[in-house]
């Protein structure tokens, strides 16, 4: 998912053709290696077999759990991401299908980050801001953004929390004592106060304002600085079920239906691409979808089997936690999966045990998923660098980039990602989609139609460099098979 253009600034821009051009010469570096390797006859390393790596994803399983435990039940993520030159912002907030909710959720990402902007314009700093969300009884959509902000001038990075609940009935934001009478209210209200230690003095009128209903009861966010001290941190009061017994109180109970993640269907060991040498001699392209699973991709893969298509789909761990069922689909149905990491973080800014965090949390729940063992990565906005490819090479897994840009996810016109495939189509050709949007899989039919006349067989990645003969490296970032 790329970022938003909004905020890019000219110096942005030229970093990008920095890193572009920084990419090319690694490109031929490694183009060189290859070559070199050819002539010392020495044979692409064997991919490992799944088997082998259970002990691996093992080892990853209770960091995936944890990722888990942090509960998306509203929408779909959006990603920002933006880098001003001084700040570095990372925001993921839910959209669905309240627009109420999507409207005050959006208009206090805008704000937040325009605020956050201005103050950062003399020093560098960083805001990351994530969320959570939960639906109650059909009836309230309970949502949390928070994160925090450094700055590298200040004392303390600066919490950040936000809530918003809206009663899906009434569409409106709602406020605790909007759903709860006087007495309830109050009763509340006695219990943060003595739970925090709280000093008439900081307490006001806004001090239940933060709230979110989740699968244990009900949690009140108290800001640091405001109602406790800095040194305190955020302070979290959970009132259980217990406590709402106990006053008598309307408890509201998280809605059942919560997915359960783990599919059991019979592992698919996949350890060797098989190819259908017969079309080695047709025009090959490899389309390729990012940033799902979505509510979009089961409509993608009819598209696919009705016109006799392969496609790759990099998927994203976060995401395979909402639509497991659909990743099992994408193997099933004889296409590919790649890993775009846990939740679409810029790998170059991360440590090397967060770039592991993020690849390895994502291939292990793609084991245990859908049975299959992923080795090829796409970074984030194709970001890469040493330390990135390091702990690529580490896992014996390779980058798998683009050689057609759709920008279908800035167009978001389905004739726009159409022209954009067709002007520059070709053979070992590796096309960027994003099965994110509706316009982009409304364009696939005839994409797929039209290439296919022009002589064209869509294959996965995998197929498209065995059949060119192209050989894969551990470590190594690869944009085409031409
Ligand atoms: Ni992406």
């Amino acid at each position: 998912m790329p970022g938003t253009n909004t905020y890019r600034s000219r110096r942005t821009r030229r970093r990008l053709k920095t890193i572009v051009t920084m990419l090319i010469i690694l490109a031929l570096v490694a183009g060189f290696f290859y070559v070199r390797n050819l002539l010392t006859g020495s044979e692409q390393e064997a991919v490992d077999t799944a088997a082998t790596n259970e002990e691996l994803f093992d080892s990853f399983i209770e960091r995936v759990n944890e990722l888990e435990k942090k509960s998306q039940e509203y929408g779909d993520n959006k990603v920002i991401t933006l880098n001003s030159g001084n700040l570095f912002a990372h925001i993921i907030y839910p959209e669905g299908d309240n627009d109420i909710l999507n409207q005050n959720i959006k208009e206090w990402v805008d704000k937040t980050l325009y605020r956050y902007l201005e103050d950062s314009k003399e020093s560098v700093s960083e805001l990351s801001i994530h969320s959570t969300s939960y639906i109650i009884e059909e009836k309230y959509i309970s949502v949390l953004l928070d994160g925090s902000y450094s700055n590298a001038t200040y004392a303390h990075p600066e919490d950040i929390v936000k809530t918003f609940t809206v009663d899906s009935q009434t569409n409106q934001i709602v406020l605790l004592s909007d759903i709860y009478g006087e007495q309830q209210f109050q009763q509340i209200r006695n219990k943060v106060i003595a739970d925090a230690k709280l000093d008439d003095d900081v307490v006001d009128e806004h001090l239940l304002d933060d709230f979110l209903f989740t699968d244990n009861g009900l949690t009140i966010y108290l800001k640091r600085g405001k109602y406790t001290p800095m040194s305190d941190g955020n302070v979290a009061i959970e009132l259980t079920e217990r406590f709402f017994k106990e006053h008598d109180a309307t408890y509201y109970k998280p809605r059942n239906t919560k997915k359960n993640n783990v599919v059991n269907n019979e592992k698919i060991v996949v350890s060797e691409v098989v190819v259908d040498e017969t079309i080695k001699d047709k025009k090959l392209i490899a389309l390729t979808f990012d940033d799902g699973p979505s509510i979009y991709t089961e409509r993608l893969l009819d598209i696919l089997k009705q016109n006799d298509a392969k496609a790759t789909f990099f998927v994203l761990g976060s995401q395979v936690s909402k639509y497991p069922e659909t990743l099992v689909h994408i193997v099933q149905s004889g296409n590919e999966i790649g890993n775009h990491t846990w939740d679409h973080k810029d790998l170059c800014r991360l440590s090397e045990k967060d770039i592991e965090d993020e690849i390895m949390t994502t291939r292990t729940k793609m084991f245990n998923t859908a049975g299959v063992d992923a080795l090829a990565i796409r970074a984030p906005y194709g970001s890469v660098n040493d330390s990135v490819k390091a702990v690529a090479k580490k896992f014996n897994m390779h980058f798998i980039h683009w050689s057609i840009d759709t920008l279908d996810w800035k167009t978001r016109d389905s004739d726009a990602t159409y022209n954009a495939i067709m002007k520059n189509a070709g053979d070992g050709q590796i096309i960027l989609c994003h099965d994110i949007h509706k316009q982009t899989v409304d364009a696939m039919d005839r994409v797929i139609k039209q290439l296919k006349s022009d002589g064209y067989e869509f294959v996965t990645v995998s197929e498209l460099f065995k059949l060119r003969e192209k050989g894969i490296e551990a470590g190594k970032v690869y944009f085409d098979a031409r």
